[in-house]
């Protein structure tokens, strides 16, 4: 299989950067991109020139290193899925196929297609975990917890926070990264003592950090590979209020 992949080439934040087209033959349709373009850094090593800076870490779908957008889309074309889980057998022989870094003020180009979204963990710092004591394991059924309010906490925690909301988002607005780690602690008893604190904290530093407001488009919840739903974000905007009134 051969293809052209138009690539991103940046060489540091300040750098312009400029698309360059790599002709890359030998493919298969079983590659996973990653491993596409893996085939294109090894040929680039034999040629001598600079290798194409990407990043990821798991390579399964969990960890949320791997997004760059393919094609004008966050993670390729498909829904529901990371750039890794992505297979070259989505392509066509002779495609062109252009890949680009997130594209966010909040997300500046390190080099290539990857991207700084320490912004992102300034947000979790904020209130993105509880402050309860650990300790051993308690006993299962100590503090109970319904399965609406689990399964509603679940849906929200599968967020891998690799940021396609905001690169999708027209406003780059971080709110559905930011609702999904506060909502899934909120709804929680373990999460319930820091609610308000975690809800100010975390929205005001999502400002801080030059994220822009929700665009209503609903283009995050289209483009989050774990289809997190935008209905958590009027939920933090829920929260918000009430922590304001009440906190
Ligand atoms: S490399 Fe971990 S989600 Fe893609």
């Amino acid at each position: 299989m051969k293809v052209t992949f138009r690539i991103w080439r940046q060489n540091d934040t300040k750098d312009k950067g400029r698309f360059q087209d790599y002709e890359t033959d030998g493919l298969n349709e079983d590659m996973s991109f990653l491993e596409a373009l893996d085939h294109l850094n090894e040929q680039l090593v034999l040629k001598g020139e600079d290798v194409i800076a990407f990043e990821y870490d798991c390579r399964e779908g969990i960890c949320g290193q791997c997004g760059v957008f393919i094609d004008g889309r966050a993670h390729g074309p498909h829904r529901n899925m990371t750039t890794c889980q992505l297979h070259m057998r989505s392509f066509n022989e002779g495609d062109i196929i252009a890949v680009e870094p997130w594209r966010a003020t909040s997300f500046p180009v390190l080099k290539d297609l990857i991207v700084d979204r320490s912004a992102m963990d300034r947000i979790i710092e904020q209130g993105g975990y509880i402050s309860a004591k650990t300790g051993t394991a308690p006993e299962s059924n100590a503090i109970l917890v319904g399965k609406e309010v689990a399964d509603k906490a679940m849906d929200a925690a599968a967020c891998i926070g690799c940021g396609a909301c905001v690169a999708t988002c027209k406003n780059a607005s971080a709110a559905l990264f930011t609702a999904a780690k506060i909502n899934h602690l909120n709804v929680l008893p373990q999460g319930k003592p820091e609610a308000y604190r975690r809800v100010l904290g975390m929205s005001e530093q999502m400002v801080l950090e030059g994220f822009g407001n929700c665009s209503l488009t609903g283009a995050c919840e289209v483009e989050c590979p774990e289809a997190i739903s935008i209905s958590n974000i009027a939920e933090m905007n829920s929260w918000y209020l009430k922590a304001k009134l009440f906190g």
